[in-house]
């Protein structure tokens, strides 16, 4: 007897964990001379060299968390253009001795960055129709496949991201499934508020299955793959450009890309696999999403909060502020946040129709625990911040007895934090996140806690929805951050059952999928910052 999809995700889940006493399976050794090449390129392709235009728009970051959007930019290569600079492109190149290495606009579990980007174009001006494979290394679009000509009224444009386990899985082994789809989340919430700034949304096409969703970016063309590591198709985003925007039927745009002219072969990008993890290929093949998937959800509501969340003071443009994003590596651990920009930070958490949350058509399935450190007004301690009205009711039965669940707030329209423990945490945190000292450093972290068992219960594909999720908030707190002057850094590495511990989660009702810390920086002033593109011009 064959196990079902959702037994092969539980057992996934659970094989993967960090523990007190061993790390999930991964590799022995690293050979870090011989990395993957951090770079797909589609060789063979017609490649069409993307402007540099984005730090011309001068929207402020403070602008995109206003109710009512910006005028909204036609949609041409320019702005084409300037969506990918401001969400997936190189931001910088790093040097320290000999060693030198590229940064981009979106986050990355150790830099590997395993989501690839394809754009769907009809209708754009000075853009011939089909599919594009987006390189970021020269901010260049590879022309994948040439659409016919076609009888979709346009113009049109989507966004596909696929994830290369392999990049992943070359460092950590077994677990790197959930860091590529922790990446796909802060890619696709990098690119809506890029989107944002441009006056566009996005929005989901969760209803195409993961077959089609190959089909239409050509990840399932075997041929073009030949020695090459495979991509997984991950996700489809359509650009919603004012009333303007033409949204043509998939099955329009899939019948285009099989009548298309195909070109270029995938580069290899490890020609020697020392491992093999086969689980993560299990585990992709029973998250697929199937193609008569449709399962609706409820959209999200608001949950004791304003439309208008609280707005951020910060006078930077929108593409600097996405520019300058980066992960701290060192906290100063005296450092105190204002309990102004904490409560614009987690503010910022809750779905509203705002970016990223466009990217996220269902309730709030992951919840906060957070472990305070040094934050004005809050005594450390443990507390926690519910997603929804239903998150905080799991929260409550779940979690220990004997936390008292102070609200810190009494107003109806305060942000629903509650105290769990007085405590100071510093050390525990850093512990249960693998030892590192970010998480204990900074002012605050925290454990982000999905609605497991009901979600897998629902489908085993919201299996990776769920580390979406958790990478949305990430990109949120990373973004937020940098407003106030902080930074933040994603964490993926952590002991998983050792925090369930901690907080009494006894089964799998609530799990533990992502860490996030935020502090006052330290800098490592021997790392030279290089430009993006010094070679290119705009
Ligand atoms: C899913 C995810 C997990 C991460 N986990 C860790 C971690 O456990 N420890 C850490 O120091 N950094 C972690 N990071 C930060 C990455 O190392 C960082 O994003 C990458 O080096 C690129 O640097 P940048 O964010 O400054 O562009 C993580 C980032 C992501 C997106």
């Amino acid at each position: 007897m064959t196990d079902s999809p959702e037994t092969i995700v539980r057992y996934y889940h659970h094989r993967t964990k960090h523990r007190l006493d061993g790390y999930a399976r991964g590799p022995e050794t690293l050979d870090w001379d011989d990395q993957p090449d951090p770079f797909r390129r589609y060789c063979g392709t017609h490649r069409v060299m993307l402007p540099l235009v984005a730090a011309d728009l001068p929207v402020p970051f403070s602008r995109l968390t206003a109710p009512e959007p910006l005028p909204a930019h036609p949609v041409s290569l320019t702005s084409v253009a300037m969506l990918l600079e401001m969400s997936l492109a190189l931001s910088a190149w790093k040097q320290y001795g000999t060693a030198r290495w590229s940064l981009r606009v979106n986050p990355s579990s150790g830099n590997l960055h395993p989501t690839e980007a394809f754009v769907v174009v009809l209708g754009v001006p000075d853009l011939r129709d089909g599919l594009y494979h987006y390189a970021p290394e020269q901010h260049q679009l590879e022309l994948r496949c040439a659409f016919p000509t076609a009888t979709v009224r346009g113009p049109s444009l989507s966004v596909g991201f696929s994830s290369v386990h392999w990049r992943e899985a070359w460092k950590y082994g077994e677990r790197a499934f959930r860091y590529c789809q922790h990446d796909v989340g802060h890619a696709a919430a990098a690119l809506s508020y890029a989107a944002a700034t441009l006056g566009w949304r996005l929005q989901p096409q969760y209803q195409l299955g993961s077959r089609a969703l190959g089909q239409l970016l050509g990840l399932d063309r075997e041929a073009d793959y030949v020695g090459a590591e495979g991509e997984h198709p991950d996700l489809l985003l359509t650009i919603r450009v004012g009333e303007d925007t033409a949204t043509p039927a998939l099955s329009a745009l899939l019948d285009l890309a099989a009548r298309g002219q195909w070109q270029g072969r995938a580069n290899v990008l490890d020609p020697k696999h020392l491992y093999a993890w086969p689980i993560i290929d299990e585990v992709a093949a029973a998250c697929a999403r199937s193609d008569r998937a449709t399962a609706a959800v409820s959209p999200p509501t608001p949950w004791h909060r304003p439309l208008q969340p609280l707005v951020t003071g910060c006078k930077d443009s929108a593409p600097a502020l996405f520019r300058r994003r980066r992960s701290a590596q060192a906290f100063d651990s005296s450092a105190v946040m204002s309990q102004t920009d904490f409560q614009r930070c987690l503010d910022q958490l809750f779905p509203r129709p705002l970016p990223p949350w466009d990217t996220q058509p269902w309730p709030p399935r992951v919840h906060l625990a957070l472990f305070i450190h040094r934050v004005e007004g809050l005594p450390p301690g443990l507390y926690a911040l519910p997603r929804s009205e239903s998150g905080l009711q799991t929260m409550q039965r779940q979690m220990r007895a004997e936390f008292h669940w102070r609200k810190m707030n009494a107003e109806a329209d305060a942000l629903p934090l509650y105290q769990l423990l007085p405590a100071r945490a510093q050390r525990t945190a850093a512990k249960l996140s693998c030892l590192q000292a970010i998480a204990g450093d900074s002012c605050f972290s925290l454990a982000m806690l999905a609605e497991f068992d009901d979600t897998l219960s629902d489908h085993p594909w919201r299996y990776p929805e769920l580390f979406w999720e958790a990478g949305a908030i990430g990109q949120v707190l990373y973004l937020e951050a940098e407003a106030a002057g902080l930074r933040g850094t994603g964490i993926g590495c952590y002991f998983d059952d050792a925090v369930h511990d901690l907080l009494g989660l006894q089964n799998s009702v609530l799990q533990s999928i992502y860490h996030f810390t935020l502090g006052v920086p330290l800098v490592d002033h021997r790392i030279t910052t290089l430009p993006a593109y010094s070679t290119r011009r705009a």
